[in-house]
């Protein structure tokens, strides 16, 4: 920073040189391997016929893998329930995604105003491109897939704002909802204005991504693993791809708010305030675990209706009565499938807790992540119980 000229605020990116660097060769090297034009590629490829006798996924990330629809599935209906897994777990990344490139835009606005920030904004603008190269092919491929398969959405929807839910299934109401819409205008302005709040939600993304970089790493192996390369599915060379892009946003995160965090100027209460509010709202966001999607914080009572018209649709084939009764015994008895599920939502709580371990603003139930550790597999029958009764009485 120019020191003999005045400036607004005595803060510098430069005054970290390392970390300034660091988000350079990040920005740089995303630049240089961009896999968008690829993604984009692979979409116009796309064709499910050509790919409908392959597995996209590793098998266990199928949908309602180990529960008693997977034992007794044929080996065809497996595959369905393997793509349905790419569909279903695509469609909620979609939805994170949306929200993603507007928080980017915002927060970015809201760090412009500290000295030396650039670079930091223009790799966010270049993260934001990739997005929508990937939310493209995740919607493009998942729609096309659902109109062969049950000529209708299931898991899909139409195009949105990221003031709609941002966790498509879940546990919500309309006065939920609203309120949800109120916080996320509210963040939206106060990131944007305010640089130690704008790189804040860098801690969020992060912690939100660290579940997903998991389970899109495992996505991501049928494609490095295949001998011929060119020749694997299309959504598993997506999958791939999408990895590799997010790997820089994942680090990008980190660096923000791991490094850059010391370059701002201190947080007051009412930041300290809004901050911890938000680590709390992902805790939320994230409390439940899904049979059905493992890797996803779906709650799983809102899945029912979706899973129940995969049931009677042509791919199984169900008449009502047995669709309700797999319902019924994949939901609300315990299963290998119900465990994988937990597991994978606690080794999520460990990581989050070693990520959220070094932000000093956070308050000791956000940094034991105590209220996502609540939820147990008890809890979850008991919810999936009584859901399960209420849909019984209106199916
Ligand atoms: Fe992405
Ligand atoms: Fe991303």
């Amino acid at each position: 920073m120019n020191r003999s000229l005045s400036q607004r605020t005595p803060h510098s990116l430069l005054d970290d040189p390392k970390a300034h660097q660091k988000l350079e060769v990040n920005y740089r090297k995303n630049k240089e391997q961009d896999h968008t034009p690829k993604i984009d590629d692979a979409v116009r490829r796309f064709d499910f016929d050509a790919c409908k006798d392959a597995w996209w996924n590793p098998e266990s990330f199928s949908l309602l893998h180990g529960t008693p629809l997977w034992d007794e599935a044929s080996p065809t209906e497996r595959l369905r329930l393997n793509q349905l897994y790419w569909v279903a777990y695509y469609s909620q990344i979609v939805s994170a995604e949306i929200a993603t490139i507007l928080l980017n835009q915002t927060c970015a606005a809201g760090m412009y105003s500290i000295e030396d920030f650039r670079v930091v904004c223009d790799g966010l603008d270049l993260e934001s491109a990739q997005e929508r190269a990937h939310i493209n092919a995740f919607k493009t491929i998942g729609e096309k897939v659902e109109e062969k398969l049950f000529g209708e959405r299931v898991f899909t929807y139409p195009m949105r704002s990221m003031y709609v839910e941002t966790m498509i299934f879940q546990n919500s109401n309309k006065v939920k909802e609203f309120w949800r819409n109120i916080q996320l205008r509210a963040a939206t302005m106060l990131t944007s204005g305010n640089a130690f709040l704008g790189c804040q939600y860098f801690a969020i993304r992060g912690l939100r991504t660290l579940n997903g970089k998991m389970i899109q790493q495992a996505l991501a192996q049928p494609y490095l693993k295949a001998p011929d390369k060119a020749a694997s599915p299309v959504p598993a060379q997506v999958s791939y791809f999408h990895f590799m892009d997010e790997s820089f946003h994942f680090n990008t995160s980190r660096l923000l708010s791991h490094d850059v965090l010391g370059c701002l100027p201190q947080p007051g209460p009412f930041e300290r305030f809004v901050a911890n509010r938000a680590v709390d709202g992902c805790q939320k966001d994230h409390y439940h675990f899904s049979v059905a999607v493992k890797g996803i914080f779906w709650y799983d009572p809102a899945l029912f209706h979706a899973v129940y018209r995969v049931l009677r649709s042509k791919v199984f084939g169900m008449d009502h009565a047995e669709a309700r009764e797999m319902i019924r015994r994949c939901f609300t008895e315990e299963s290998d499938g119900l465990h994988e599920a937990h597991r994978i939502h606690e080794t999520a709580v460990q990581s989050y807790r070693v990520y959220a371990e070094p932000l000093g603003y956070l308050n000791a139930k956000n940094k034991s992540m105590s209220r996502m550790a609540e939820s147990t597999i008890e809890g979850y029958l008991r919810d999936t119980r009584r859901a399960f009764a209420r849909f019984e009485a209106n199916a």
